[in-house]
């Protein structure tokens, strides 16, 4: 029997270090990767992944780690479900691809029906609420958000936030304000993106009283794309009505009002949609990222009288692969039945260990987020936000066997599975303490 079929013991759920790291198998294949990949990926630490299951990754030398990344907010169910892994695998031998685009297939219609039903919408009284589209990624969703906004309102303007990150496709990478590094070189980008800062009351006035008042006819805006809790830009919570205000001049002047959930949606929370914690309806819904477990799905739901875009307008070959769609229809049930609720509940757990780390030690933040997307900033001893600092913390945790990524400028972000325990969270707690204080 090839090793690769060979039935392997489960997964220990705690860090288990059996070589020093990167070991030899690993460090092997780094050396091929360096020769062949593309140079624009961003590894931080030299972990080469072999198996996932639940918050664990094993890598290639048989080292155990504990995953508070779930490959960046995706595996939402934890790796390798095997409620997912089931349905992955039923599907694949049944259909694996038809293209959404030319035929029919029951997986992305049994998916659409159930994202439709739970889309943050109004419901009409016709019983419709959204109708869907499906792409692979995030940033596909965003690029078929930007465009029904421009079609529909035959609008070409549109307003969208420093710090967002919305994907790297022109479209995309034209709504994002991240960073330099993501734009240098790259232009010309789509026209007609005007960013403001987020989250605060005084960006809106200025959007408000000057932009709409001065360069920026309401009229020609299509849309405002907003993350109801910035990702990348470092999990920032806006401020207290922030979204509500959004929502309230997108009404004034016919604008469509995106809310880009790729990341803060599908349960990461507490709620399926993020947006759901403030109450605000939008038009235009954006995921990706754990809709599927971490199979390549990505959607964009609007309000149904919004798709009034022709057949051959938008689609896509891939979008909304029958496997993926299996994946995503699990998924949703898991969330739905026990992980928003685990989410929550975890993410309190971890909230107030984070909190208490933050009164142990000078140079970390107060957490801020919700659910299972939570961040802390690190600062260097004069109280300046610390990049470097923020990279040797997350650099000396995979050394002891947890693994965390960054986010915005100096922050630390905490979006697990949604399966994690509290267990898991005390270890990674303590491994963070540990990893902060050998360097302190
Ligand atoms: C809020 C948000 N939108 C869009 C994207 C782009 O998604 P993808 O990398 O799947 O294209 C991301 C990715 O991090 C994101 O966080």
């Amino acid at each position: 029997m090839p090793e690769y079929l060979a039935p392997k013991p489960t997964l220990p759920q705690l860090p288990r270090l059996i070589t020093s790291l990167p070991g030899p198998r690993a460090r092997a294949l780094i050396d091929r990767d360096l020769a062949v990949m593309s140079p624009s990926y961003t590894r931080g630490y030299p972990l080469v992944a072999s198996r996932g299951e639940g918050c664990a990754i094993e890598d290639v030398d048989g080292n155990v780690f504990l995953d508070m990344t779930a490959g960046i907010a995706v595996t939402s169910t934890g790796h390798a479900h095997p409620q997912v892994v089931e349905a992955i695998q039923a599907q694949s031998a049944r259909l694996i691809h038809m293209s959404g685009t030319d035929f029919y297939y029951e997986p992305a219609i049994e998916l659409a029906e159930k994202l439709a039903a739970l889309a943050p919408f109004p419901q009409k009284e016709d019983g419709t609420k959204a109708r869907v589209f499906f792409t692979n990624s995030g940033a596909e969703s965003l690029e078929a958000a930007l465009k029904l906004a421009r079609y529909y309102t035959k609008r070409s303007l549109v307003v969208a936030f420093l710090g967002a990150f919305h994907g790297r496709t022109y479209g995309a990478m034209s709504l994002t304000g991240s960073k330099i590094v993501q734009r240098q070189g790259f232009g010309p980008l789509v026209p007609g993106v005007t960013h403001i800062p987020y989250g605060t009351h005084a960006s809106l006035d200025y959007l408000e009283k000057e932009l709409l008042a001065t360069i920026l006819p309401p009229q020609e805006v299509a849309a405002i794309f907003v993350e109801p809790i910035q990702g990348e830009g470092g999990y920032k919570v806006p401020e207290d009505g922030f979204l509500e205000r959004v929502r309230q001049i997108c009404n004034r002047h016919g604008i469509l009002m995106v809310v880009d959930e790729v990341q803060s949606g599908m349960g990461r929370t507490g709620k399926l949609f993020a947006i759901e914690h403030w109450g605000v309806m939008p038009d235009i819904v954006t995921v990706a990222k754990g809709i599927a477990s971490g199979l390549p799905l990505g959607a964009m739901l609007a309000r149904s009288e919004l798709m009034t875009w022709p057949p051959g307008s938008h689609a896509t070959t891939f979008g909304g692969n029958p496997v993926a769609c299996a994946a995503a229809n699990v998924t949703l049930r898991l969330l739905e039945t026990e992980l928003m609720a685990n989410a929550t509940k975890m993410g309190e757990l971890l909230f107030s260990g984070l909190t208490q780390l933050a009164h142990k030690f000078d140079r970390v933040s107060l957490p801020r987020g919700q659910g299972l997307m939570v961040a802390i900033d690190l600062y260097d001893a004069q109280g300046n936000l610390d990049r470097d600092f923020r990279d040797l913390i997350v650099d000396r945790a995979f050394y002891r066997g947890l693994l965390l990524l960054g986010c915005g400028k100096a922050a630390i972000r905490f979006c697990p599975a949604l399966v994690i325990d509290s267990q898991q969270i005390q270890v990674a707690l303590d491994i963070l303490s540990e990893s902060i204080s050998s360097l302190t």
